[in-house]
């Protein structure tokens, strides 16, 4: 009797157990292959929300930017210019816990800077437009902004500059995607292009989502008979 308990519960575990991946996104507001990754990789896989359940996201806007001043409002140097910094601090605040937003609103907002901002126009009006297309309230953009231009920013900023120079200082590649908290170029290259197909590699759960079908032959099977097979030999052993 209390080996079939054991079994079920082994069974149960296996189904509700759901590990999610960590996912830390290196990136820059205006650099042009961190705005073809969020538009044309990630986004497009985070929108399945079976997808999306799996992904412990933490999204850090620096990328090589490099200090320079204690002058609050001129401290960094940021790689695509003065505009650059003002939209790698606008979307620190996004992602801030302090804006309110929820994770799904915070990406809604932010790949849709990434879709429209324009390396050679003002950061300020396009954020202007984004609020607007993803519905955020006048309140919630003025604390945004009021947050990107003042101190707020400058210390979340400060913020992701040790979160990048932890990983690699400089960064050597932007964006730079890592998985589980350990860097491989591999995985980082292959996520720019196809952000789901290595997400898929560190899926554990069986079945994965269905989205991984398209991404990723056999290992899913694979993956489920592993599975049944450790389940198999805990039985035995009870
Ligand atoms: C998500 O990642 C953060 C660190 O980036 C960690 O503190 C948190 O526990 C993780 N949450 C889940 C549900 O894994
Ligand atoms: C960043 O790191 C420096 C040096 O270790 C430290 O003095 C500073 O307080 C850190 N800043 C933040 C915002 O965590």
């Amino acid at each position: 009797m209390s080996k079939y308990l054991a079994l079920l519960l082994i069974t149960i575990g296996a189904v509700t157990a759901q590990q999610k991946v960590s996912v830390k996104i290196y990136y820059e507001s205006l650099c042009e292959d961190s705005m073809a990754f969020f538009t044309k990789s990630f986004v497009p896989a985070w929108r399945d929300e079976d997808v999306q359940r799996y992904i412990n996201l933490s999204l850090i806007p620096y990328g090589k930017s490099i200090p320079k001043s204690s002058d609050p409002n001129n401290r960094w140097d940021c790689h695509h210019g003065r505009e650059e910094c003002v939209g790698n601090k606008f979307q620190s605040c996004i992602i801030d816990k302090s804006s309110g937003l929820t994770v799904k609103n915070q990406v809604d907002f932010i790949d849709c800077l990434m879709n429209k901002a324009d390396k050679s126009s003002a950061y300020m009006p396009t954020a202007d437009t984004c609020a607007s297309i993803v519905h955020t309230s006048i309140t919630t953009l003025n604390n945004l902004k009021e947050c990107a231009e003042g101190r707020q920013g400058n210390s979340i900023y400060e913020m992701n500059q040790n979160k990048t120079n932890a990983l690699q200082n400089p960064l050597q590649s932007v964006p730079t995607i890592v998985f589980n908290d350990r860097y491989n170029k591999a995985d980082s290259d292959t996520a720019q292009k196809s952000f789901l197909t290595v997400l898929c590699k560190y899926i554990m759960d069986s079945p994965k989502p269905k989205a991984c079908d398209s991404v990723s032959g056999a290992p899913s099977t694979t993956a489920g008979l592993m599975s049944l097979v450790t389940a198999g030999l805990i039985y035995r052993m009870l």
